[in-house]
């Protein structure tokens, strides 16, 4: 595996597997990286003849008050798992690279409707900081696909709405979330739990179950939601959202929608965790 640091020597490099028709996977991540982000390199390996994994702790997807400074860095051991992985180039690039003028000055893609609603509202500036980081590496690695998790379920809808909305010639392929043997989603943020709250995380996966057995069974979604936040509230976590959304564009479900998502997102000690589970509704 190569690992580049720079966007000349990245252009450089991809230009001649581009020219040798080779096709490119692309699996961004911020590193830290677990079984989850894995699993992306391992779907772009079967997809792709070249597979990059980038990894870069975005400025403008941090809000003032959010994790950027304390978010893990682990570069050594993440290259070591890409090695593994059959990842063949990891670019990671310095701020100073992705953002020569500074994250204020910089242009910015803003992607209107799905951004705005269960993460965009409680995270402001987040998703617009995702998708122009994202244009960005799609501008620099011009990747044929990429791979993105469906834990980060609203991220992959503003990815894909992005990518229709502006032309990207890039086909977006979304990973099934990856857990832990007690049902906890992975995630870098899990580090920040303690032994107590590690314990008690699946929790939250189990409210979007049993709350997806009420849906199934028939009970009204604004009942079971109000019962689900009872009990992630009750299970000591401090939760932002349970939300019903269509499964495709994150819109309001009405009468005719069939294919719903539940989505959660709550805080647990230091750690802001996120899940969702797909619904089939009656
Ligand atoms: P990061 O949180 O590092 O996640 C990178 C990718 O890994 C995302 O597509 C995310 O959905 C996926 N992922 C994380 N945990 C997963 C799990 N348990 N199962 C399956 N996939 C999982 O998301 C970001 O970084 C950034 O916003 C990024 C897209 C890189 C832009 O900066």
């Amino acid at each position: 595996m190569q690992t580049i640091h720079d966007i000349a020597t990245l252009r450089r490099t991809l230009g001649e597997a581009r020219r040798a028709g080779q096709r490119i996977g692309l699996a961004p991540t911020m590193g830290n990286l677990h079984r989850g982000h894995l699993a992306l390199v391992a779907e772009a390996r079967r997809r792709a003849d070249l597979v990059v994994a980038s990894i870069f702790v975005n400025p403008l997807q941090f809000g003032p008050d959010e994790d950027f400074a304390s978010y893990p860095r682990t570069l050594d051991a993440d290259r070591a798992a890409l090695e593994d992985a059959g990842c063949d180039i990891l670019f990671a690039p310095a701020a100073e690279a992705i953002y020569p003028r500074g994250t204020g000055a910089s242009s910015t893609v803003h992607v209107p409707d799905v951004s705005e609603g269960l993460c965009g509202a409680r995270r402001p500036g987040h998703f617009d900081g995702v998708s122009t980081v994202v244009s960005m590496l799609f501008n620099l690695v011009q990747p044929d696909l990429a791979c993105f998790g469906e834990k980060d379920y609203q991220q992959l809808a503003v990815i894909r709405r992005m990518v229709a909305d502006l032309h990207f010639p890039v086909e977006i392929v979304g990973v099934p979330i990856v857990r832990a043997e007690d049902g906890l989603a992975l995630s870098s943020r899990n580090g920040y739990l303690s032994a107590e709250q590690r314990a008690r995380a699946p929790r939250l996966q189990a409210v979007l179950a049993a709350t997806r057995e009420a849906l199934a069974g028939g009970e009204a979604p604004d009942a079971a939601l109000r019962e689900g936040l009872v009990r992630l509230t009750e299970a000591g976590f401090k939760p932002d959202y349970l939300e019903l959304r269509r499964a495709d564009d994150l819109g309001p479900v009405t009468d005719v929608t069939r294919e719903a998502v539940l989505l959660a997102a709550a805080h647990l000690g230091p750690a802001r965790l996120i899940d969702n589970l797909p619904v089939t509704l009656p």
